[in-house]
């Protein structure tokens, strides 16, 4: 299938690594221009083929630097992708143990990030009559297995998505919400990160979580999300032949959410 995105150019937030760097190559291989962004490069994303950019989108001028620079670099944007998310999630702490300063800093980079990158690329996302995607979760629907400024950024960031979906549909845009669930990244991965964390909570051993996940998920098939299946994902949506699709927030989760 020809997704017509040839010659199109797309800006990826947290690429470096993860779901981010699978929607780089998803992206790239579509024939794409792709500007992939985190804060620091990896050999995977200088291998990709996109153009690898050192940005901290958790700042308040973070976002605006970077689509500044994207923009004065390889003019406007088609499809933005607001991936970056998760953070420094692996001490769990208690239901109210997060204090002022950890609820900023969550919010910081699962829902500000996405809404200022938004209003810095806005003016060129309507020149190409494009596509905003907003990396969420499943933990916006389902919130009780993370922590709660984690998931309560993801259910704000869904509700910013729907509402930019209808301010900015008159225009041409499509904004639409993509909710992975629990993905093979080195969020869950990594024995140092939150995969640690939870699995040091729950008393089993790193791998013994892992092998668990999807199936404690609620997942059937027992098998995790791979990142691939979420970037083919927002590859299609990004795609002319998916301009009804906007304004929704699309699961892709193994069906681990058992909600219509
Ligand atoms: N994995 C899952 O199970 C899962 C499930 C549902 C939703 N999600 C969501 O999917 C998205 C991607 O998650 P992932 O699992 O792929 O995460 P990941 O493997 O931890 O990758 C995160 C990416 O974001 C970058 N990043 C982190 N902080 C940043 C900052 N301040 N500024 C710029 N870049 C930053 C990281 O690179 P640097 O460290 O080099 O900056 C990395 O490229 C997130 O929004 C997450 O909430 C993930």
């Amino acid at each position: 299938m020809d997704l017509q995105l040839t010659g199109k150019t797309a800006l990826v937030t947290g690429a470096s690594r993860g779901i981010g760097l699978a929607i780089v190559r998803a992206l790239v291989a579509e024939g794409m221009t792709v500007i992939g962004a985190a804060r620091t490069t990896s050999a995977e994303l200088a291998e990709s083929g996109a153009r690898a950019v050192v940005a901290d989108l958790s700042t308040p001028d973070g976002p605006a630097d970077l689509v500044r620079s994207v923009l004065d670099e390889h003019g406007d944007i088609d499809v933005l992708v607001n991936n970056v998310g998760g953070g420094e999630l692996s001490e769990l702490r208690p239901f109210f143990g997060y204090d002022d300063k950890q609820w900023a800093q969550i919010f910081d980079l699962n829902f500000f990030a996405a809404v200022r990158t938004s209003q810095a690329a806005i003016d060129s996302v309507v020149r190409t009559r494009g596509l905003v995607v907003n990396i969420s979760s499943i933990g916006a629907r389902v919130p009780q297995d993370a922590p709660a400024p984690y998931t309560t950024a993801k259910a704000a960031l869904n509700v910013f998505g729907k509402a930019m979906a209808e301010e900015y549909g008159g225009q041409g845009v499509r904004v639409a919400t993509v909710s992975p669930g629990p993905t093979r990244t080195s969020l869950w991965t990594d024995p140092d990160g939150f995969g640690g964390a939870v699995a040091a909570a729950q008393g089993v051993s790193h791998d013994e979580l892992l092998a668990g996940l999807a199936a404690a998920s609620g997942i059937p098939s027992g098998e995790l999300v791979e990142p691939e299946q979420v970037a083919s994902f927002v590859a299609y949506l990004a795609s002319p032949l998916a301009a009804s699709m906007t304004g929704h927030d699309y699961v892709v989760d193994g069906g681990a959410v058992k909600t219509a």
